[in-house]
């Protein structure tokens, strides 16, 4: 059983001026915020494109005393793609707290005293910096059930680009994205499968991707790996979705499913609809599987 790191709690002052620095030292911005109605408490987690590792940056109101995060005796410890460049922002910031030039690194301190280490972003560092794709691919599951709270827009923005960053036939890109938010919109949706579009009603968004055909003959292999890519960030992100099948299918009221979508968002005759991703809040989460071994079966060496 593998733990998997995900967050490192530090307790703040002045949330503002501990946001403001983790923005400006390191570029993480919030992804999400909880704390109860009566405002006691906040937690703010934060994070950038650089690895799935969040802070978690708690503030209790009325706390003067200051908290010892570790101070020096524990660390966190940072790439950077440009060491140089890091320098000059956290000198300008008057945070350097250490430096170590021998081992071509340094220390800076947060506002509560928290020691970070920055590093160069050298090859030894890169199987922990980097993004464990496996390991959401493992964790993915379709998520049909959700809880209604709106998806954080930053969230949405990721799965967006994870769409956009996708494989294409020669590199044409011959697929479009309509994003549906409206609710209204949602629940029409919702009847353009006769079964199998119904969780669509309850989702906070759709992303419904389309092709020209005539722009790549690939534009059904084009489309998939833009669905699969926002399907894979969807659930590495936390956000509950599922691919719904448009191509061969009817609607409820007997229209194909490529032409009660094309009506419904006025999408131009010569787009054709591949599939639809529902995207919301998971209502609760997603039942992870162990790895089937038997699918090894599936895997022929050399010859079928
Ligand atoms: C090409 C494709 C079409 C799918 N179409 C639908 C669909 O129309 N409606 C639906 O509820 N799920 C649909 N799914 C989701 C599958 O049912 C789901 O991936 C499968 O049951 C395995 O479950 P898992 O995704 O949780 O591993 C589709 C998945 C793929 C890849």
């Amino acid at each position: 059983m593998n733990g998997k790191a995900i967050h490192r709690c530090l307790h703040v002052l002045d949330l503002d001026r501990s946001l403001d620095f983790y923005e400006r030292a390191l570029g993480m911005t919030e992804i999400r915020r909880m704390g109860p109605e009566d405002g006691s408490w906040t937690n703010v987690f934060i994070g950038n494109d650089a690895s799935g590792f969040q802070l978690e940056l708690t503030w209790n109101r009325g706390r003067t005393e200051p908290y010892d995060n570790g101070g020096r005796d524990s660390h966190l410890a940072f790439t950077v793609p440009d060491l140089d460049a890091a320098h000059a922002i956290h000198e300008q910031m008057g945070c350097i707290c250490h430096e170590n030039a021998k081992m071509g690194l340094y220390f800076i301190e947060d506002p509560d005293g928290c020691w970070l280490e920055i590093l160069p972003r050298k090859a030894e560092f890169a199987p922990q910096g980097g993004v464990d794709v496996l390991a959401a691919l493992d964790e993915r599951r379709s998520v049909r059930h959700y809880s209604g709270k709106p998806i954080p827009s930053e969230l949405l923005e990721r799965i967006i680009r994870a769409g956009l960053c996708s494989a294409s036939g020669r590199g044409r890109r011959p697929w479009e994205l309509i994003v549906v938010r409206d609710r209204e919109t949602l629940e029409k949706l919702a009847t353009c499968r006769e079964a199998g579009a119904a969780m669509l009603a309850d989702a906070d968004a759709a992303i419904v991707v389309v092709a020209d055909p005539e722009v790549s003959d690939t534009w059904i292999e084009d489309c998939a790996i833009v669905m699969a890519n926002m399907h894979l960030e969807a659930s590495a992100s936390g956000v509950g979705s599922c691919w719904i099948q448009g191509r061969m299918r009817q609607a409820a009221d007997g229209r194909s499913t490529g032409d009660f979508v094309a009506e419904l968002l006025e999408i131009p005759k010569a787009y054709e609809l591949e599939s639809i991703l529902s995207l919301g809040m998971p209502q609760e989460a997603a039942v992870t599987r162990e790895f089937d071994e038997g699918l090894r079966a599936k895997v022929h060496a050399e010859r079928f």
